[in-house]
């Protein structure tokens, strides 16, 4: 379970709340998977929850990126749209092969560690840029 107490804090607080939100899906998705009987069909949906829930989380960063001319855009939306391509891959392979334990190492263990690196690293520095050339929110 991520505890939301460790996610770092950016300066733009609307991605926070959005970060919040990336992992409470995340905590149901662990909680279903660790059931005795899968429930697949809550599992299909929290997955499509999440897929729908990282696009809208990535868009609002890379239109907020946009607004401000962050310089690093392209690098920042290049790692955006590579997990996202994993995430769908992984969902794919979830339905074609209904095995947990993909799900578990993809969801639970490498995107939760991307996740928090991404987060210390290029949206914090985004937070930090678009503070300074919009202000707060
Ligand atoms: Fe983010
Ligand atoms: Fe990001």
């Amino acid at each position: 379970m991520i505890d939301k107490s460790t996610i770092p804090q950016v300066a733009y607080r609307v991605m926070n709340e959005v970060h919040d939100e990336e992992a409470d899906l995340l905590n149901r998705l662990e909680s279903l998977l660790k059931q005795e009987h899968i429930d697949t069909q809550a599992v299909d949906d929290t997955l499509q929850a999440l897929l729908a829930h990282t696009k809208v989380h990535f868009a609002n960063e890379e239109r907020l990126m946009q607004e401000v001319s962050f310089p690093a855009f392209m690098m920042h939306q290049g790692e955006h749209l590579r997990v996202l391509g994993e995430m769908k891959h992984t969902v794919s392979r979830w339905q074609a092969e209904q095995d947990t334990e993909l799900l578990n190492a993809y969801f639970l263990g490498s995107l939760q560690e991307w996740l928090m690196l991404h987060i210390s690293t290029m949206d914090t520095m985004t937070a930090q840029f678009i503070c300074a050339h919009k202000g707060c929110a």
